[in-house]
């Protein structure tokens, strides 16, 4: 197999070419279980040329060019408006982590729909969210929907807890969120719910869901009665991701094995050692943006893979450089406002396509700040 071809730039006229060859490349790096589709990618690429790093850089290629150009960016609000569902007295560091890191990333505004009692808490980390007291509303489910028209994507879980009451007015969230086909990342406890009542998410394809270990098994003995662990992670998370009607799966841990139903993919990015709560929240919250950014982009920008799959891969790869950098710096001392503070120049240095490669071309992966 030639070395891999020169990265495509998101404008310009090789960019078609260029895309189907990073899609051979990409392919060979995931594991595939549909007849049409391996005779397809085995008369293309046999797997066994694969390399991994190749693999890894065509699959951020693919997420390069859903991040949307400098020039795209002149209207606020364009780069994205995410809303987090989470936050009550117990936990409020988590849903400022993923809104924080949302905007971060790119977003334009983060909203934060908590309880009364942790709003004054979470608006005292940050001035740059805005939070709204209404989670534990008898009328929260109206208070958020009338907010979901100027949103874009939800990151539903972070700090939720399992109150009967706020659980049961976050499944009326998902629901009104369905109905506007609006993207949804779930976490934390936003997947014990789902693992309570699978047909909360069934069959709903922007949805995404990032369990940990115990959260992912628990999701397969609620879907498949049958928690899955040990053995061949990736057909484990293809397994439920097609249980549950082809919903994006994003498996965390050592490595992290996405699933969309159809494709498997490992993110092997090097991460750190380190495992300090809140690495999840950054996770869900640059899930939140990047869903947005490859839902828009849509399928031709990511070579024919499913965006969502692409938008998790970002994600997990962002993830791992932050912590991979924190670690640097600080050590065992790492915490994740030290990831959070990586998140600029982790994307810099895996999104943001450079002049070299091709000459002259302007970069084109700035962000909207
Ligand atoms: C999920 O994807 C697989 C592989 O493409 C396909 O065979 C299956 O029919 C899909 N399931 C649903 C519910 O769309």
């Amino acid at each position: 197999m030639p070395a891999f071809p020169a990265m495509p730039t998101r404008a310009g006229a090789g960019a078609a070419v260029a895309g189907a060859a990073v899609v051979a490349v990409l392919s060979a790096t995931l594991v595939l279980y549909g007849p049409p589709l391996d005779a397809v990618l085995n008369r293309a690429f046999p797997l066994h040329t694969a390399r991994s790093v190749t693999d890894m850089e065509a699959a951020l290629q693919l997420v390069r060019n859903v991040v949307p150009p400098l020039a795209a960016c002149k209207h606020k609000g364009q780069a994205g408006r995410i809303g987090v569902v989470g936050g009550c007295p117990e936990y409020t560091g988590a849903p400022y982590f993923a809104a924080i890191s949302a905007l971060k990333v790119g977003a334009d505004l983060s909203h934060v729909f908590s309880t009364q009692d942790a709003a004054a808490v979470i608006k005292s980390y940050s001035p740059e969210l805005i939070v709204h007291p209404v989670l534990d509303s008898p009328s929260a489910v109206q208070d958020v929907e009338k907010w979901l028209p100027r949103l874009h994507a939800l990151v539903v879980g972070p700090g939720l807890g399992r109150d009967d009451v706020l659980l049961e007015n976050v499944k009326g969230i998902l629901e009104a969120s369905k109905a506007r086909g609006m993207p949804v990342v779930i976490d934390a406890d936003g997947l014990w719910l789902v693992a309570q009542q699978p047909a909360l998410i069934q069959g709903y394809r922007k949805a995404v869901l990032t369990p940990n270990h115990v959260e992912f098994s628990r999701l397969a003995e609620a879907v498949l009665g049958d928690p899955l662990d040990g053995g061949d992670r990736s057909r484990a998370v293809l397994r439920l991701s097609r249980a549950l009607g082809n919903v994006t799966v994003v498996q965390k841990g050592e490595q992290d094995v996405i699933s969309d139903g159809e494709q498997a993919l490992t993110c092997s990015q090097e991460g750190s050692g380190r495992r300090c709560g809140g690495q999840g929240d950054l996770l869900s919250g640059s899930l939140g943006v990047l869903a947005h950014w490859a839902l828009l982009a849509g399928p031709e920008k990511t070579s024919g893979s499913s965006p969502l799959l692409v938008a998790a891969f970002g994600a997990c790869a962002l993830t791992r450089q932050c912590a991979r950098q924190a670690f640097q710096k600080h050590g065992r001392a790492t915490t994740t406002t030290d990831m959070i503070r990586e998140i600029g120049p982790a994307f810099s240095r895996l999104f943001e396509t450079s002049a070299g490669a091709d000459g002259g071309v302007a970069p084109t992966g700035e962000l909207c700040l």
